[in-house]
């Protein structure tokens, strides 16, 4: 039985939109003022940034997952580790990013419906797909991420917000590149077994 309080049932005051009216603390967009000596305008231009990369680095994060449970061949173990291993740093990153957002007074994104929209990766198909086409679209999607990060990299160090730029350099850029490299030696065509004579 739902107890009563305040004329409202339990029920109803774990809906706060109908019960209270609530309204947001902070709009989605709007940048609060911290006292971390970054003019408002450059924290405003980080934040957006950020968030777009956000959005992407999300989709790269789930676009590992996607290929950890859906590989297969001849490497389907080591390919099953190194995806679900990309897929933990990139998890990292997310965090590191939305907590930067944070950081600079700005609203994150969060929810997958906000993610499908803003993302600049190509979304991929349901179906299950070979190695090669699952590596090739792992590449264009890091290939989007560190071109577009690289940008907002220069343009945080051009207005002073060296937080931002060294996430984007030290955290961002290098963990992509380097998972660029380890997942593009697997087109590599030497064979498993060389054979002599
Ligand atoms: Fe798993």
């Amino acid at each position: 039985m739902t107890r009563k309080h305040d004329g409202a049932t339990l029920t109803e005051r774990a809906w706060p939109l109908a019960v209270h009216g609530a309204k947001p603390i902070q709009h989605y967009g709007a940048v609060a003022r911290l006292p971390i000596a970054l003019d408002a305008s450059v924290c405003a231009t980080s934040v957006e940034n950020l968030n777009q990369l956000l959005a992407d680095t999300m989709t790269l994060r789930d676009l590992y997952k996607k290929h950890h449970w859906q590989v297969s061949g001849p490497t389907f173990y080591q390919l099953h580790l190194l995806f679900d291993k990309h897929f933990n740093e990139q998890s990292q990153l997310v965090d590191a990013i939305a907590e930067r957002i944070q950081s600079l007074g700005g609203v994150s994104i969060a929810m997958a419906y906000d993610v499908a929209e803003m993302t600049l990766i190509p979304r991929p198909p349901r179906d299950r797909d070979e190695v090669s086409v699952q590596i090739a679209r792992l590449l264009h999607a890091h290939e989007i991420v560190l071109k577009e990060t690289r940008a907002m990299a220069r343009q945080a160090a051009e207005a002073g917000d060296d937080g931002t730029n060294d996430l984007l350099v030290s955290d961002v850029i290098r963990t992509n590149e380097l998972q660029v490299w380890f997942v593009a030696e697997h087109l590599g065509d030497t064979p498993l077994v060389a054979r002599e004579g």
